[in-house]
């Protein structure tokens, strides 16, 4: 039967690193959309975005999405932090085989995590430390809609890879 886990959240919450992890134990291919964009783009995101635009970068972004979601391959799939928020994204979760799994953190985790590892993101790097927990806390809040619509809810703040990935074969299988 097929099979396809995604993984969503905010920026920082983990997506890849719980994503792989997953996959190991799932025994599931691993993909990763944002990896899939640099690949075939041949750029860095931070290069595409400044390159061509965020708005290419989203139509991208869901042309691709849709594809991976409607062929017949199973796998977990770690999403960007932006992809269920744009061109109704959340609405492709409610197809046939589809697990979507929604990692919640807590603003101050959150921000603990981007502050360090700001720089590769586009849309945060150039913000100083101050404006930086100011946009996260508005910009969670717009995005927490889309993010709700997962199926399956895990918090993740002081827990640890294993213990997540853990929760989440409880939760699904
Ligand atoms: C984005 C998150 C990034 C990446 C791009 C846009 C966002 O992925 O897709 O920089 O809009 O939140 P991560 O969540 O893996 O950082």
């Amino acid at each position: 039967m097929v099979c396809k886990i995604i993984l969503i959240g905010y920026m920082g919450v983990g997506k890849s690193t719980i994503g792989k992890e997953l996959a190991k134990k799932t025994k599931l291919p691993f993909l990763d959309l944002d990896k899939i964009i640099e690949k075939k783009e041949n750029k860095s995101i931070d290069e595409l975005f400044q390159e061509k635009g965020e708005l290419y970068f989203r139509k991208l972004e869901h042309h691709l999405f849709k594809e991976l979601l409607s062929n017949q391959n199973s796998f977990v799939l770690s999403t960007g932090g932006g992809t269920p928020c744009y061109y109704n994204n959340h609405l492709l979760f409610e197809l046939e085989n589809i697990k979507s799994i929604y990692l919640v953190a807590s603003i101050d985790i959150i921000f603990e995590r981007l502050l360090q590892e700001k720089q590769e993101r586009p849309i945060i790097k150039d913000l100083a430390e101050l404006e930086l927990k100011e946009f996260i806390g508005k910009h969670f809040f717009e995005r927490s809609y889309y993010y709700q619509k997962a199926t399956v809810k895990i918090k993740i703040d002081n827990k640890n890879v294993i213990q997540i990935v853990e929760e989440i074969s409880e939760l699904l299988f």
